[in-house]
């Protein structure tokens, strides 16, 4: 029996980053991980949680989907585009088409071996931490597995500390973005694809090397709006909510700013003080708001 590096009752850490405790995952699994076998044509989709990993799995289903309309199953995105980490958010074993799509939320340098040496193509959308923070909160009181927080100067605190499902927001970042120099990897700013989403689905094809007409990628934006996956039973996690493991529904506002409903002034110098010492040497500019 492993013995467990608890965060709380229902965290345990591993290599610095935190996992749920009621999933059967557990160190051995992850590090069997890095021998997880890759083919040339898989994708990978790598976020921090709460960054707007559902959207690219939208996207990234639907450009797919246009290049070669066999790809698509008849299933949620979810279960095309498992996590690597598996549990109760996918099977990465289950037999699929290529080119095979995982997402994960492990930091870049825990992803398979084959990953590494630019082998295979990386997404990694980020987004800025003040409303990846306020997501993670109402998450954590939605997501079965996760311990419901006492209170949002609790959780701020917990987030701040890396004490949160997916460790610590700054190292995640900032290894994603140290990542560019083994992974082949596209960055994605979440408050980019709010303010044009468009522009964000020709450059993601460029790099994916996915040839589609103005009429296509109309087609694969008007899908992933918000709006349209509210309402799109592949996207928008519904059987979860049916399910009762989301007792809230995971597209719960999809903008840019939420955070100051939240943040109290003395929360918001907090965090701006550690954003500074922690992401000093950070060369990106995170997006505080973007208006509607
Ligand atoms: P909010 O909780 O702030 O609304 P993830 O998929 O990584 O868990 O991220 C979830 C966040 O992405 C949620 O943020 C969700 O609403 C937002 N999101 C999902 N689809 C979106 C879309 N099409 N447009 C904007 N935001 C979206």
């Amino acid at each position: 029996m492993d013995s467990l590096d608890l965060v709380s009752p229902y965290l345990f850490r591993y290599k610095n980053m935190n996992f749920l405790l009621k999933e059967k995952l557990r160190a051995k699994d992850i590090d069997a991980l890095l021998d997880f076998e890759i083919r040339p044509t898989d994708i990978f989709l790598i976020t921090y949680p709460k960054s707007g990993t559902i959207w690219m799995q939208q996207i990234l289903a639907e450009i797919i989907g246009a290049v070669k309309p066999d790809w698509l199953e008849d299933v949620t995105n979810r279960t095309q585009i498992p996590m690597l980490e598996g549990g109760v958010l996918g099977d990465p074993f289950r037999p699929r088409p290529d080119p095979r799509v995982f997402r994960s939320h492990l930091y870049p340098d825990m992803l398979p071996h084959g990953v590494k040496n630019k082998q295979v193509k990386v997404v990694y959308v980020w987004r800025n931490p003040k409303d990846v923070l306020v997501s993670m909160y109402h998450f954590a009181r939605s997501f079965v597995l996760l311990e419901t927080p006492e209170s949002f100067a609790d959780f701020f605190q917990q987030f701040l500390d890396g004490d949160v499902l997916g460790g610590s927001w700054f190292d995640h970042v900032k290894k994603g973005h140290e990542a560019q120099t083994y992974l082949d990897i596209h960055f994605v700013q979440y408050e980019n694809m709010l303010k044009d989403l468009r522009q964000e689905v020709v450059e993601l094809c460029a790099f994916l090397g996915a040839d589609l007409t103005d009429e296509v990628i109309d087609r694969v934006v008007e899908k992933s709006t918000f709006k349209n996956m509210k309402t799109d039973p592949k996207g928008n996690y519904k059987d979860l909510s049916e399910t009762h493991i989301y007792k809230e529904p995971t597209m719960r506002k999809g903008v840019a700013g939420d955070w100051k409903n939240h943040f109290t002034v003395a929360q918001n110098e907090r965090f701006d003080k550690v954003f500074k010492e922690k992401m000093s040497s950070f060369p990106l500019t995170c997006t505080w708001e973007v208006k509607e």
